[in-house]
């Protein structure tokens, strides 16, 4: 594994799914092996690629099914999806019970790391047990950041969150950057959102994701983003991989540091 990247912002809506689903896609469509990680109830992500899935992973964590009984293969070469079900919603209680319950994901997904370059997370909208398992199990933080002003705060919540997991030590993540999303450049929150971030101290990504009507039928047409959205999904993609570097120096990653 060359990089595990968290697509997570604690708010609700701001294109998380959206991105996390164009960019695992991506990836594996430029020949890198990828494995996409539904971590949020709602299975949004899931839907993308299959109707109904049996088993989730809850079931590989709580009930020790083999992690390759879970994964399936997408409609994308390459693309691998370990799936959500609305089981996940109680695993969340579960899981807080267990012990090192922040290293639980991470360890399920050891088996596997060598068969993937990227893994790709999708988080739900909060901050729970689930999310900040997923978080450590990442190498890369991605947020995508809606171009209004809610949006903005809670983004400037996030990131502090992220930076005293990593002082404690819970993750080791590094933030690669907010995308900012559903931009229009009419509008004044778009350039609000836009001066406020390239004013912090916070990485940002050069490509902005453009609001368009119609995108919500991507999912049930199964298909990723193509027209303008798809354009930009491209550029970004091209700009994590310059940013992580996969053809670099640095070492696969074939267990986590315990
Ligand atoms: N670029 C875009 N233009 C217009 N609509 C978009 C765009 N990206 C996403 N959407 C729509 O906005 C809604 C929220 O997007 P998405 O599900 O990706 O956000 P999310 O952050 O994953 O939400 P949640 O927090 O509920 O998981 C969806 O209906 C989606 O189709
Ligand atoms: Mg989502």
């Amino acid at each position: 594994m060359k990089a595990a990247i968290a697509v997570a912002n604690h708010k609700g809506g701001v294109g998380k799914t959206m991105t996390a689903v164009n960019l695992a896609g991506r990836l594996a469509q430029l020949g890198h092996r990828t494995l996409l990680v539904d971590v949020d109830a709602q299975a949004h992500a899931t839907l993308w690629f299959a109707d109904s899935v049996d088993a989730d992973l809850q079931d590989v964590i709580m009930n020790g099914v083999p992690i390759d009984q879970v994964i399936v293969k997408t409609w994308i070469d390459g693309l691998d999806l370990l799936p959500a079900t609305l089981a996940l919603a109680p695993f969340e209680l579960q899981l807080n019970q267990l012990t090192r319950r922040e290293d639980r994901i991470k360890r399920v997904l050891q088996p596997v790391l060598a068969r993937y370059e990227f893994i790709v997370f999708d988080l739900a909208p909060s901050l729970s047990m689930v999310t900040l398992a997923a978080l450590a199990a990442a190498t890369h933080v991605i947020a995508p950041v809606s171009a209004t002003k809610l949006a903005l705060g809670a983004f400037g919540t996030f990131a502090g969150w992220l930076d005293e997991f990593k002082a404690e030590g819970v993750i080791t993540a590094d933030l690669l950057g907010a995308v900012v999303t559903m931009v229009d450049p009419r509008t004044r929150s778009t350039r609000e959102v836009t001066e406020v971030l390239a004013a912090s101290s916070y990485p940002v990504f050069e490509t902005q994701i453009p609001r368009r009507i119609g995108v919500e039928d991507y999912v049930t047409e199964r298909r990723l983003a193509s027209d303008v959205v798809g354009e930009a999904y491209d550029r970004l993609t091209q700009e994590i991989l310059a940013a992580i570097d996969p053809e670099g120096p640095g070492q696969e990653v074939v267990a986590y540091a315990s």
